[in-house]
Parts: structure tokens; sequence; C-alpha cells
């Protein structure tokens, strides 16, 4: 079996793949990422000793390089991470957004009609239901919810999936997809939640919690989210959507809270800033199909994943500080620089906030 995973140099799609060499070991693996900002080639340092995995370094939307490589490789398989993937950088820069994860996902599937793959696996992402009332624990997301995007980076992906069925219904392009809910674990950027306040609780920095950090999500070990997509491209039906994560809910101020309590850290550092426009309330996964049909459930509790997620991030402080010395530190200016920083009701700049030394 040889499969193509694009977007294999980010944080999951990086899980997949050595998920994939070790499980399958005559299985070869392709993986295609243009190392954005969030790809990071070292990540992939030890899947390069593998004789099954080669890396190539390519953009999705470039039909001419798709093509030739489909060409060349006789694939079996496509698994698409490839994306851009943060919501707040998506409400500063649409363009991008539509172009990979639409125009992209495009690509990748004319070349799969054209060179007859078996399966192409789109991995996309709870966030194209929309969200939930946080006063209605009792709704969860289903395959049947409605579509009903609300950041450019949920409505670039939301019009992916419809593209891709589309490639199903008219194409017969034997299509599955799987909506996740929030991974979290080994190499995942430090512009995301849980890293971002690992990292800066380690350097003992502010803790910027959005609004009142009561938005709640459903955090799922990234070695979970591997585990449904193998089980989805071996056993799941074409043109079908699968929804993967469950029953790992909590609000944000208390993953904060759990990170500073591992760590020893004062909740001093916890600053609550202005929140992210249009910012979702709740996202639950109700993961019965994927259960029922490919035996799929989550089984780590995110008190054990934080703890191991965190352990991760201690002992391998090269990978990440290489990350947050670099061009991050003006992505982190850009972002937080102008939020608003609200404490006890006063409402400062983050900028101010430094300048009265109360923000580090
Ligand atoms: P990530 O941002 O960490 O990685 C994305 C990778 O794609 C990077 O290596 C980047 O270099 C590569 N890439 C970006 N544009 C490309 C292009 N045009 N051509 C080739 N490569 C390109 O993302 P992630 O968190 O690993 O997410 C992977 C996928 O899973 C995405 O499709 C995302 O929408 C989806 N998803 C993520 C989560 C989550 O919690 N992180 C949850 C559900 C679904
Ligand atoms: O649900 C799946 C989605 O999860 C994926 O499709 C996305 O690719 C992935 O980035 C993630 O999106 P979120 O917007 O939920 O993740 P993020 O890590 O950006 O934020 C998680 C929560 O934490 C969210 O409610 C916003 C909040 N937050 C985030 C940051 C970066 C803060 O309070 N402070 C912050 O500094």
């Amino acid at each position: 079996m040889k499969i193509l995973v694009t977007g294999g140099a980010g944080f999951i799609g990086s899980n997949f793949i050595y998920y994939m060499l070790e499980k399958y070991p005559s299985y070869k693996i392709i993986c295609l990422d243009s190392l954005t900002y969030a790809g990071n080639i070292s990540t992939l340092d030890e899947a390069m000793k593998n004789n099954n995995f080669k890396f190539i370094k390519g953009d999705i939307t470039d039909r001419q390089l798709v093509f030739k490589l489909f060409a060349q490789e006789k694939l079996d398989v496509v698994v698409n991470f490839a994306a851009e993937s943060h919501v707040d950088r998506s409400i500063k820069n649409p363009e991008i957004f539509l172009k990979t994860n639409i125009l992209g996902t495009q690509v990748l599937m004319d070349a799969s009609i054209k060179y007859g793959i078996k399966r192409y696996h789109q991995v996309s992402t709870d966030e194209v239901y929309g969200d939930l009332p946080l006063d209605r624990t009792d709704l969860f997301f289903t395959e049947n919810t409605p579509i009903c995007t609300s950041s450019p980076y949920s409505a670039s992906k939301a019009a992916a999936d419809l593209l891709a069925l589309s490639y199903y219904k008219t194409f017969k392009l034997p299509v599955t997809i799987s909506r996740c809910s929030n991974n979290y674990g080994p190499y995942q950027f430090p512009e995301k939640f849980i890293p971002l306040i690992i990292i800066r609780a380690l350097n003992n920095k502010s803790l910027p919690v959005y609004g009142e950090g009561k938005n709640v999500r459903d955090w799922l070990y990234v070695e979970e989210h591997c585990e449904a997509i193998d089980l989805i491209i071996h056993g799941g039906k074409a043109g079908e959507v699968y929804n993967v994560g469950g029953h790992n809910e909590k609000t944000n101020l208390e993953v904060v809270e759990t990170i500073i309590k591992e760590l020893g850290k004062s909740k001093k550092l916890i600053t609550f800033v202005s929140d992210r426009p249009g910012h979702d309330l709740r996202y639950a996964i109700d993961p019965t199909k994927i259960k029922n049909e490919l035996g799929w459930e989550p089984k780590i509790r995110f008190d054990d994943g934080i703890k191991m997620t965190i352990q991760w991030y201690l002992d391998n402080k090269e990978w990440w500080t290489n990350i947050v010395n670099g061009e991050y530190m003006n992505y982190y200016e850009a972002m937080y620089g102008h939020r608003e920083v609200i404490t006890k009701g006063i409402k400062n700049t983050m900028i101010e906030e430094v300048a009265s030394g109360r923000y580090k």
C-alpha cells in the first residue's frame, strides 16, 4: 500500500506518519508539504531514517507538481491534512485559507480521479458545524448537524467538504471525510492554545485567555485521531462523513488551570484578553457512528493526555525553542500586542500593560 500524506510536516500529519510507519511496516508513505510557517521538517527527522518514507517539498495548489507526483508514484490512498489551520490567522488574512483549503483540495481530487486513487480521505473539522450553546450540554454534533460556519477558516474547510462530496457523487471518486474535534499532543505548533499555554507558563509569562474563558472545546489526544483515520481509510464507506472525538469537554479556563497546576505555576499568570471575533461557544462530538461502524472510541481521558503532552514539551524543549525564538515572535506581537487586557474592569492594550510592567 502506498499512501500520500499531505501536510505531514505539521502537527496531526506528522503524528499520523509516525503512527502508520510503526503499525504497517510494509506500507510506503510519501509526504507532500510546502513547509509553511506551521510545517517543521525537523519533526520528520526520525521518519527520514525509514526507507519506506519519502518527503517531497511542494504545494498542493501546484497542479503541475501534484499531477507529476501522482504519475510517478502509483499511489493507492491520499490523506489530505494540508491546510491553513489557525482560526485567528484566518480572521486576519482569509485569502490563503481559501486558496490552500479549497483549491488545494480540488487539485488533489482532480489528480486522484485521473490516477485512479482507491481512497481519497479529507481531514476536516467539527468547526464546520458552527457551535452549540453553553447551557445545552445535552446537544452534540452528529454527522447530520447542518453546516453553519463562523470563521473564514471553518468556511473554507466546509467548502472543501462539500466539494469532496460532490466529487463522490459526480465523478465517483471514493471519498471519505473525518470531522474531528480539537487535538492536542506532541508537535503542535505553539500558536495553538494548549502548547501556547504550556510554553508561556514554563517561561512564567502571562497566559492569554480570550473573553471569560468559558468557551468549551472537546479535546482529543492526537494519536486517537490518527487511529480513527487509519480505521476510516481501511474500513470506512466511500461517500461517508465520520465525526471523531467525544466526551472530553473542558472550558478554556479549566484547561489553563490544569496546566498551571501540573507545572506548579501561579494562577496570577492568567490574563483575560479581548475575545476572538465570532468565537464559537462550545464544540461537542457525538461519535456514535464511528463507534458502531468501525469500533473506534476515545480512550485517553483529558487528565491523562494533558500530562503526557506537558511531559513531551518538557522533554522536547529544543523543538519548540527553535520555533518560539524565530519568526513566531513577530506573529505573537502582531496578534496579541493590541489585544485588550481586561484586569478588574480596566481595559488596556497589551502594549500598555507591558509598559506598566503588569504584563510580561
Ligand atoms: P498544522 O497547521 O499544524 O499543519 C498544516 C501542515 O500543512 C503544515 O505542515 C503546512 O506546512 C502544510 N501546508 C499548509 N499549506 C500547504 C500547501 N498549500 N501545500 C502543502 N502543504 C501545506 O495543522 P494541523 O493542526 O496538523 O491540522 C491538520 C489538518 O487537520 C487540517 O486540515 C485541519 O483543518 C484539520 N484539523 C485540525 C484539528 C486540530 O485540532 N489541530 C482538529 C480537526 C481537524
Ligand atoms: O475543533 C477543531 C479545530 O480546533 C481545528 O479545526 C483547528 O484547526 C484548530 O486550530 C482548533 O481550533 P480552535 O480555534 O478551537 O483552537 P485554538 O487552539 O486556536 O483555540 C482553542 C480555544 O482556546 C478557543 O476557544 C480559543 C481559545 N484561546 C486560544 C488562543 C490561541 C484563548 O483563550 N487564548 C489564546 O491565546
